[in-house]
């Protein structure tokens, strides 16, 4: 277990082991050295600061990331402070790529003020073609430049690349392996996320991240409760299990696991109080999968169930396998299962062919579900999927009402399920300390809703049980309704 070795103790002058993980830790020992030396020399720590473009998944991998940085003995601070800058990117949309290419620009202005910074870019974005053209052409000042497929690797490239002024690239088409007992430093000490799967093997034909992030591979279970053990013991209560399509976890294995399974084995673990999951694809969600739900005293009654479009001509164009009316049945029967369930989805608009009779569809949907809440997005042309070849792509101003239609419907039908639970009593996993006002902390509800409430910091990481006094569109204020 990771933090059971002793980087010292490795001797960094003998040819680095092959296997992984130990190959890593003998590259972690070596910019241990590295970071020594620069103590030394400059009489205070190297820092470093980590920017994070994108899903849960990209976060999670950040924390990875962040863990090997402070293993070495780097210490974390602002991207204007920073000797190492870390850009871990996305690509789903193509506002996404812009942003980083934004951002770059004002790195290099740093750069030029301190020319000892480093400057690393990963994830999504670099498994893209071109992006590495891009930025060898006109981003010489990049010094680090890897993908998704050899973070693991990511020890490694920073020893080598501390060494060299030189840009180095490795990007890989593929995933070898999953290594597992890599680092990892968490954002929260009381919740985590936990990667069940990686990449993607449905081909929604408008997406990327099957390009970007490659096949579905799922990590062996018993590898996943182990981790969760180590969570729960070291005072995480609430866990999110992530992969883009969680519902056909473990699908490969011989024999297959099933992730209602799976939910089962982690909510015997001792000491969790939550568990979450995200991503569930409406076309692979099990009955007994609803039925572990609906049975389970940990699993939120939250299911995130993207519906990307209502109607089912666009749905057969975008490679999705469920109809309007499969998918009005599926809430149903999950409705059945679990009344108090929040069910949240994702919608695009404008994808190529899109009709106002397409969009009626959608709207009706939304209506008929009444969604807790909805992520909507303007259709976003990716080179390289087959959504991007279709003719009829729809001119941006048809899109951008519609956008604006439909966010107004959701966020009316959103603010009109939240204000029903107004009164209630919840309970509410208190994160923070809110960001506005001092005298109040934040947390979420079980159904994954924000409540504010009157408290200190000593609350932070503890569930407690509120009343919920106002609400405020898809927000809360309440108080606490017992002594914590
Ligand atoms: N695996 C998840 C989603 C991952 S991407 C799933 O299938 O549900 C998150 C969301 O981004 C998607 O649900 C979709 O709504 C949106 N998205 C993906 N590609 C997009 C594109 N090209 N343009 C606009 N939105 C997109
Ligand atoms: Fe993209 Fe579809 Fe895979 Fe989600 S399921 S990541 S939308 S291809
Ligand atoms: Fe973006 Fe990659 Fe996630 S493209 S949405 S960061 S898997």
């Amino acid at each position: 277990m990771y933090n059971e070795i002793d980087l010292d103790k490795i001797d960094i002058n003998r040819e680095p082991p092959i296997e992984e993980p130990a190959r890593q830790y003998h590259y972690m020992a070596k910019c241990r050295e590295w970071v020594r030396a620069f103590e030394q020399k400059n009489g205070r720590r190297p820092c470093f600061s980590t920017q994070t473009f994108g899903c849960q998944m990209n976060a999670r991998d950040s924390e990875k990331l962040s863990g090997i940085l402070q293993l070495t003995g780097f210490a974390e601070t602002t991207e204007d402070e920073a000797d190492f800058v870390i850009y871990n990117t996305c690509t789903v949309r193509e506002n996404a790529n812009n942003k980083v290419y934004g951002r770059l620009g004002y790195l290099h202005s740093l750069k030029k003020k301190n020319p000892h910074m480093r400057i690393a870019l990963c994830g999504c974005m670099m498994q893209e073609p071109g992006v590495v053209e891009k930025l060898k052409k006109s981003y010489r000042f990049v010094n680090l430049v890897f993908g998704t497929h050899n973070i693991y690797k990511f020890a490694e490239l920073l020893s080598r690349s501390l060494e060299t002024d030189k840009m180095i690239v490795d990007v890989w088409e593929e995933a070898e392996q999953i290594v597992e007992d890599l680092p990892v430093e968490r954002k929260y000490p009381f919740k985590s996320g936990v990667n069940i799967m990686f990449g993607c093997n449905n081909f929604c034909s408008y997406c990327i991240v099957p390009y970007v992030r490659g096949r579905e591979k799922s990590r062996d279970p018993k590898e996943i409760v182990r981790e969760v053990e180590r969570l729960a013991a070291d005072g995480v209560v609430e866990i999110m299990l992530l992969g883009q399509n969680v519902n056909s976890y473990g699908k490969t294995f011989d024999p297959p696991v099933s992730f209602a399974r799976l939910l089962q084995e982690v909510e015997a673990i001792e000491g969790l109080s939550r568990i979450r999951f995200m991503t569930s694809h409406p076309k692979d969600l099990s009955d007994e999968l609803i039925d572990v739900m609906a049975q389970s005293k940990k699993i939120c009654r939250h299911l995130h169930l993207p519906l990307q479009s209502g109607s089912t001509r666009i749905l057969q164009a975008m490679n999705r396998y469920y109809t309007k009316e499969t998918y009005l049945a599926l809430v149903e029967k999950v409705r059945k299962a679990m009344p108090d369930l929040a069910i949240t989805t994702d919608i695009i608009v404008g994808f190529p062919g899109e009709t106002e009779e397409d969009f009626a569809e959608t709207m009706d949907v939304v209506k008929k579900v009444g969604f807790d809440s909805a992520f909507t997005f303007i259709y976003s042309k990716r080179t390289g999927t087959p959504a991007a070849k279709l003719p009829e792509q729809v001119p941006e101003q048809v899109v951008k009402e519609r956008f604006d239609r439909l966010l107004t419907t959701v966020q009316d039908i959103a603010a009109e399920k939240a204000q029903q639970l107004t009164g209630s009593i919840q309970k509410v996993l208190v994160e923070s300390v809110n960001d506005h006002d001092a005298s109040l902390v934040t947390g979420k509800m079980d159904n994954n809703a924000t409540v504010h409430l009157p408290g200190s910091a000593q609350l932070i990481g503890r569930i407690v049980t509120v009343r919920l006094e106002e609400c405020r569109g898809f927000y809360y204020y309440g108080k606490l309704a017992e002594q914590p």
